[in-house]
């Protein structure tokens, strides 16, 4: 698979699902704004929500995987937990890195 970038790809979809718990309008849920990963590498409460070397057991991909942020209407399709989990297993680039 070509590689994938953060702003094309993976960004749209946090912004629909998660930005509005996680960095709009100063709400951080447990202290994590996922709007850019240098942030998500800083992380919140429980350390750094993107790791690398072992992105797959990074908090980021396991509550994805655990499907736990999922509410109504925002829910992610399999096509979007695929395109972020593949994201994870390249190197979680971004179109600057
Ligand atoms: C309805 C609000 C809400 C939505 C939507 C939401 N989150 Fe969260 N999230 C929280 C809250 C509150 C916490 C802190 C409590 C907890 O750990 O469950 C949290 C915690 C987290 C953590 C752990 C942070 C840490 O360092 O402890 C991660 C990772 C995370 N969310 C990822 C996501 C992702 C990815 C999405 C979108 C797919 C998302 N969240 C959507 C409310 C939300």
């Amino acid at each position: 698979m070509a590689e994938l970038t953060f702003e094309p790809e993976v960004r749209p979809i946090l912004k629909v699902a998660c930005f509005h718990c996680h960095g709009k309008d100063g709400v951080r849920g447990g202290d994590l704004d996922l709007r850019l990963v240098l942030l998500m590498r800083t992380g919140g409460e429980s350390g750094p929500a993107v790791t690398s070397g072992a992105p797959l057991s990074s908090p980021l991909s396991k509550r994805i995987a655990a499907d736990e942020m999922r509410e109504g209407k925002k829910k992610l399709s399999v096509d979007q937990n695929d395109t972020i989990h593949e994201w994870l297993k390249q190197r979680a680039g971004t179109a600057r890195l």
